[in-house]
C-alpha cells in the first residue's frame, strides 16, 4: 500500500458516509449514528493526514502551499461540524447546512486526490510513500478507537 492508497480509501469511506447523512430523516437513531460515525472519521482522518502526509509535504517547498492549502480546508470543514452540533439535529438548518458540508467536503476530497497527490508523488521516495501509509493506518485505527 502506498499512503495515497490508503489515503484514497478513507475518502471513500467519507464520501459514503455523507451520502447517507444527507438522506437521513429528522429525528431518528440513523441520524445520529451516521453522524456520529462520520464525525469521527472525519476528526481521525484529518489528524492523521495532517501528521503522515502533510507535514511531510510541508517540508518541501514544491509541495508546501498546497499542503497549508489543505490544512487550512480541514479547519473550514471542522467550523462545519461544530455548527452543525449547534443545530437542533432535527431540524432543516441541520440538514441544510449538512448539505454544504458534503458539497465542501466531496471538493476537498478531490482537491487532494486530484492536485495534491501527483506533486506529492514527485517529491516523495517510494519508501516513503510506503512507511507513511504504514503510519498513517496505524495512527488511523489508533484514532478511531480512541473514546
Ligand atoms: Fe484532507
Ligand atoms: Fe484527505
Amino acid at each position: 500500500m502506498t499512503i495515497f492508497e490508503s489515503i484514497r480509501d478513507d475518502h471513500e469511506t467519507q464520501r459514503t458516509l455523507i451520502d447517507l447523512v444527507v438522506q437521513t430523516e429528522g429525528d431518528s437513531d440513523g441520524r445520529d449514528d451516521l453522524w456520529a460515525r462520520l464525525k469521527r472519521e472525519l476528526e481521525a482522518h484529518a489528524g492523521a493526514e495532517e501528521r503522515y502526509f502533510y507535514v511531510p509535504l510541508m517540508e518541501n517547498d514544491t509541495t508546501q502551499e498546497a499542503a497549508r492549502h489543505s490544512v487550512a480546508e480541514h479547519k473550514e470543514l471542522d467550523d462545519f461540524v461544530e455548527r452543525m452540533d449547534g443545530y437542533e439535529r432535527s431540524g432543516s438548518q441541520w440538514l441544510q447546512t449538512a448539505k454544504e458540508l458534503r458539497e465542501r467536503l466531496l471538493h476537498h476530497l478531490a482537491e487532494e486526490e486530484s492536485e495534491v497527490f501527483p506533486v506529492a508523488g514527485q517529491i516523495l521516495s517510494d519508501d516513503a510513500k510506503t512507511s507513511l501509509a504504514d503510519d498513517y493506518v496505524a495512527d488511523m485505527e489508533r484514532r478511531r478507537s480512541d473514546d
